[in-house]
């Protein structure tokens, strides 16, 4: 019998299928590491004691399947009832979760351009289409082009990423007035912003709201994400995940975070006070960066002939990484190729990153 080849085997739409890139994550300590949005702060001393404190012996045991306390918990901290949240092994499997559900009904997933790139791969794991709506330079919602679009499900990021800036739930009812479809909102940076949508929930049932413990809580270790959205949509998407898709580890430490908002409140405003202090810099190096409602920036950065394109980013990448910062760069596209996507790390990170922005300039 002939070999048969083992890409002969696999599902055509999976041969051709580009993974997602997710950012390095270096192994040495000596990394100041600002390229995949991750707080730079530890999570809630709770959060060590109560994983400490889970009895080693009921590991043996399957988790809650439905993560039903922190569900609840999750309810509570939003006014909601625990059958409007789902719970998910990060959010990245709620996201899954919906497209897998409701992707492709009418044709297509919408998203914008740019948002986060795993969307992209996700509806390309379930041989879905894409509906790319791309925002002009100035990044204002194109709230008219989605109004045109056809598809059943769409994916909106507010704050976005990877810009940094939000949408005002004005404009967010906007687009839930005229487009007919489920109108997801990833607010895996809501924390460090001005408003949710979740006031919204209330009043549109198509709308779902997906969050994160990976980026406020600081604990993208762990994998903990929701969702908030109508007890209908809840119990669809109940249907297609994994029975048991959160660990028990990761349900105890989620649960012993959210409970402990004291420590929350101070991390989150911590960042977000670097944060207003670091983009006022950078705009004082007469540097272009979106106003961040995020614990990042999307910063593009100028020669010292004041040129900003993408091989004076990509000059900068390569500077910060031979000084051991860690940053991302999104080429292939104008409106993200001039720019480096920089997260928000602890005052003594964000000095040295200056200093060596600094240093940059004068080589340049
Ligand atoms: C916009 C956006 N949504 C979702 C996620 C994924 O979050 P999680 O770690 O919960 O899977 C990220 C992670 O970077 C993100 O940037």
């Amino acid at each position: 019998m002939n070999e048969v080849r083992i890409s002969d085997l696999v599902q055509p739409h999976i041969r051709k299928l580009e993974a997602y890139t997710p950012g390095h994550q270096p192994s040495g300590e000596e990394w100041i590491k600002l390229n995949t949005n991750e707080n730079p702060y530890p999570p809630s001393p709770k959060v060590t004691e109560a994983i400490q404190e889970l009895a080693g012996s009921t590991l043996r045991l399957y988790p809650d399947p439905t993560s039903s306390r922190l569900r609840e918990a999750v309810a509570a901290l939003h006014s909601l009832d625990s059958n409007q949240v789902i719970i998910g092994n990060g959010s990245d499997d709620i996201l899954n979760l919906l497209i897998r559900a409701f992707g492709g009904v009418g044709g297509a997933v919408g998203l914008s351009f740019p948002s986060y790139s795993l969307y992209p791969v996700l509806v390309g794991i379930e041989n879905g289409k894409t509906e790319v709506i791309e925002f002009q330079r100035e990044m204002a919602l194109p709230i008219e082009q989605i109004k045109n679009c056809s598809s059943g499900l769409f994916l909106l990021t507010s704050p976005n990423a990877p810009t940094g800036v939000g949408f005002g739930n004005e404009k967010i009812e906007k687009i839930l007035k005229i487009h007919s479809g489920l109108l997801v909102v990833d607010e895996a940076y809501v924390d460090f912003a001005h408003e949710s949508a979740i006031d919204l929930l209330r009043r549109y049932p198509r709308l779902v709201i997906t969050r994160t413990f990976s980026k406020s809580y600081s604990l993208a270790g762990i994998r903990v994400g929701y969702a908030l959205a109508s007890p209908e949509t809840i119990g669809f998407l109940d249907r297609v995940r994994d029975s048991y898709n959160v660990s028990r580890l990761s349900q105890t430490a989620a649960l012993a975070a959210i409970e402990d908002q004291t420590y929350f409140q101070s991390t989150v405003g911590k960042i977000k006070e670097t944060r207003n202090k670091y983009q006022v810099k950078f705009q004082e190096k007469d540097w272009f960066v979106y106003p961040s409602q995020t614990n990042f920036f999307f910063l593009e950065p100028k020669n010292v002939k004041g040129e900003a394109n993408e091989e004076v980013a990509k000059s900068l990448f390569d500077y910060l990484y031979s000084h051991k910062i860690l940053v991302r760069h999104f080429g292939s596209h104008v409106l993200t190729s001039s720019f480096l996507r920089i997260t928000v790390g602890t005052e003594s990170e964000m000095q040295i990153l200056n200093e060596v922005l600094n240093s940059w300039q004068t080589t340049v």
